[in-house]
């Protein structure tokens, strides 16, 4: 039994003239703890919206999901909310921080809702955690005084500071410069291995795929297994970008039904992922030396329900807070 297993999972929204949009159409994934997988693919095919379901912020209409063996589906909301706080910590493609809090303050959030000594040492555990992302000088900086990397760095902290037993990490390199990209890269492996976590990283960049022991591909409502990332790689010039014309393989866009449809989690507020947009702030971030990871793990154990739930765009409500 893998710690993370989906079958058959498929993911439809409502378009507003009534039309169904099937944007997963049968996905199967398995993810061991420890194990680092990579999703691939063009803007648009579903990836956010997958890592959503996995996250358990979003439901699927059909298939089944179970985490370390237990239905992550059928839960009430209560026992979902508790399984996704101590099961994953997210680093959303478009930050989700709060801008009213200081970057310590926004590592501490997860840790609020923590026990015992994890909840007592919080704020130097978020310390240690800021320090780690190469922002220990920044603690009382405010995220509008930052820069776009910075605070892709301050929601990495954030993910991390809890040590989820499944990391998930949509674009996390999207918003930095490719070195400041690499050692984040090191510390969210460095982390997940120290905690025998899973790693399950969405990204555009083949450099970052290509680091993970599996590289699949997102497309046409399913995901493949990509064998031969090195191969694009080379193909690529070793270029980070997987540009539309880099990867192989179906086209992106999710297909429109016209008849009516009907959509998943409504009951919930469960709507498919909203951060297809693109990325956020994005700017040089190369300008704060970053501290090479430490190893030694800190108590506790996952992230925190109430702050991992993604900015909606307008196209969907998760029902979370922001
Ligand atoms: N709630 C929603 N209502 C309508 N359409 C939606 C909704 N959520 C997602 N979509 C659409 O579903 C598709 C998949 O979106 P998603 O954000 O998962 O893509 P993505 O692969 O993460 O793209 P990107 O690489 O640009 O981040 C897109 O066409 C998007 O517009
Ligand atoms: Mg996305």
């Amino acid at each position: 039994m893998s710690y993370v297993e989906l079958a058959g999972i498929t993911r439809s929204v409502v378009l507003p003239d009534g039309s169904d949009l099937h944007i997963l159409r049968g996905v199967d994934l398995t993810v061991d703890a420890g194990e680092r997988v990579s999703i691939v693919g063009r803007s648009g095919t579903g990836k956010s919206t997958l890592l959503n379901i996995i996250g358990m912020l979003d439901k699927p209409n059909s298939g089944s999901y179970t985490i370390n063996g237990r239905d992550a589906v059928r839960l009430g909301e209560g026992r979902r909310a508790r399984l996704r706080g101590d099961t994953f910590g997210f680093v959303f493609q478009q930050f989700n921080i709060f801008a009213a809090r200081t970057a310590l303050e926004n590592v501490e959030v997860p840790l609020l809702y923590s026990m015992g000594t994890m909840f007592w040492r919080r704020r130097e555990l978020c310390a240690e955690m800021l320090e780690r992302v190469g922002l220990g000088d920044r603690l009382d900086s405010y995220p509008g005084q930052m820069s776009g990397g910075e605070q892709q760095r301050i929601a990495i902290a954030r993910a991390l500071v809890r040590q989820p037993k499944v990391i998930l990490a949509d674009e996390p390199t999207g918003a930095l410069d490719p070195n400041t990209g690499s050692v984040i890269m090191e510390l969210l492996e460095t982390v997940a291995q120290e905690n025998n976590a899973a790693l399950i990283t969405i990204t555009h960049d083949l450099n970052v795929a290509a680091r993970a022991d599996r590289v699949m591909q997102l497309g046409e409502g399913r995901l493949h297994l990509l064998s031969d990332v090195s191969s694009l790689l080379h193909f690529s010039g070793g270029a980070a970008e997987t540009s539309d014309g880099v990867l192989p393989g179906p086209p992106p866009a999710p297909v429109v039904d016209r008849g009516p449809g009907q959509g998943a989690g409504a009951d919930e507020g469960g709507a498919a992922s909203p951060d297809g947009q693109g990325q956020g702030p994005a700017a040089p971030s190369g300008r704060v030396a970053i501290t090479p990871p430490k190893t030694g793990p800190h108590e506790g154990a996952a992230d925190d329900p109430h702050t991992t739930v993604p900015r909606s765009s307008g196209r969907a409500n998760h029902g979370g807070a922001q």
